[in-house]
């Protein structure tokens, strides 16, 4: 079942050549005793299992943040040397509540209906988003939850750029600053380039746009307008859509204004919604 996962996540980007050929490989490989996974981080992985809704592995979770990055890029959920920087950089640790265990890779409860994404989806869209987060550039993260996202794009722009998180619980801006706080972006955030604030992501956070990127946390029902308005021509968006069956979508701005819009894969968030309907659990 594990191996039948891999499969069916790699196979949404691939021909139908190399479906043949992951085919094959997915039934010797384990023949193999996977000789491609790091030997000191394996004992405690679990399976590596490869589905962007469920997770890369199972069991008790890995030994640390830097082992966690490592087994994602093995797993193929990102090449960048960037994406990798940032995730060495901010610990997951300092984002997740007491007693979490933070490096399995899952999404955790944070409280008030909604939860921490798991780490492969924060670098599926690090990755998706790389581009867009060079020094001196804006990005919002629309539902910031825990601030890990933002605080990764806050070392990404540099202090010469601009991370603004929106969230619409204020008990978790609150919480979200502390985690800050306790990151390696706590000095982005007092010299002002990295901050949170307590709004409906849905409006966007006009002060500091236009942005080259968007990250929107949650699922929409439709791609808000005002996330369009605020997105720069040339600026690229991530953002889960849909409601039971939700896809992951890139929309890109092109410099006419017009939009180019493609699926990246079938995700499962919690609702973008608003804060009552979110507390009701509806
Ligand atoms: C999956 S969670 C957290 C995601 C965040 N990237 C993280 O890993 O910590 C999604 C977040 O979106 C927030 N949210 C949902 N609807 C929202 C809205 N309309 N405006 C702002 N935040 C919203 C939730 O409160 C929650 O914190």
């Amino acid at each position: 079942m594990l191996w039948r996962d891999c499969c069916g996540y790699l196979t949404q980007f691939a021909s139908t050549a190399t479906r043949l050929t992951i085919f094959s490989l997915a039934i010797f490989l384990p023949l193999l005793s996977l000789p491609w996974i790091d030997p000191a981080i394996s004992p405690s992985l679990g399976n590596c299992i490869c589905s962007p809704m469920e997770r890369f592995w199972g069991g008790n979770g890995i030994s640390g943040n830097k082992n966690m990055v490592k087994q994602l890029q093995h797993c193929g959920v990102f090449s960048s040397e960037r994406v990798a920087e940032v995730m060495e950089k901010i610990d997951r640790g300092c984002f997740v509540t007491d007693g979490t265990p933070p490096y399995i890779d899952s999404p955790m409860t944070i409280g008030y209906n909604v939860t921490i994404s798991a780490p492969h989806m924060h670098a599926m869209c690090l990755q998706l988003l790389e581009p867009n987060l060079q020094p001196g550039m804006h990005a919002l993260d629309v539902g910031s939850g825990t601030g890990y996202l933002t605080a990764c794009f806050a070392i990404m722009v540099g202090n010469q750029g601009r991370a603004v998180g929106v969230e619409h619980i204020p008990e978790l801006v609150n919480f979200s600053v502390k985690n800050i706080q306790k990151s390696e972006a706590a000095s982005l955030m007092e010299e002002g380039s990295l901050s949170i604030h307590v709004g409906d992501g849905r409006e966007g956070w006009p002060e500091f746009a236009p942005y080259d990127a968007i990250h929107v946390g949650a699922a929409a029902k439709e791609i808000p307008q005002a996330l369009i308005d605020q997105l720069k021509p040339g600026g690229r968006m991530v953002i889960p859509v849909g409601n039971v069956f939700q896809d992951l979508k890139v929309v890109e701005k092109n410099s006419d204004g017009t939009l180019s819009i493609r699926n990246e894969t079938a995700v499962r968030y919690v609702p973008l919604t608003s804060r009552d309907a979110q507390l009701r659990g509806s």
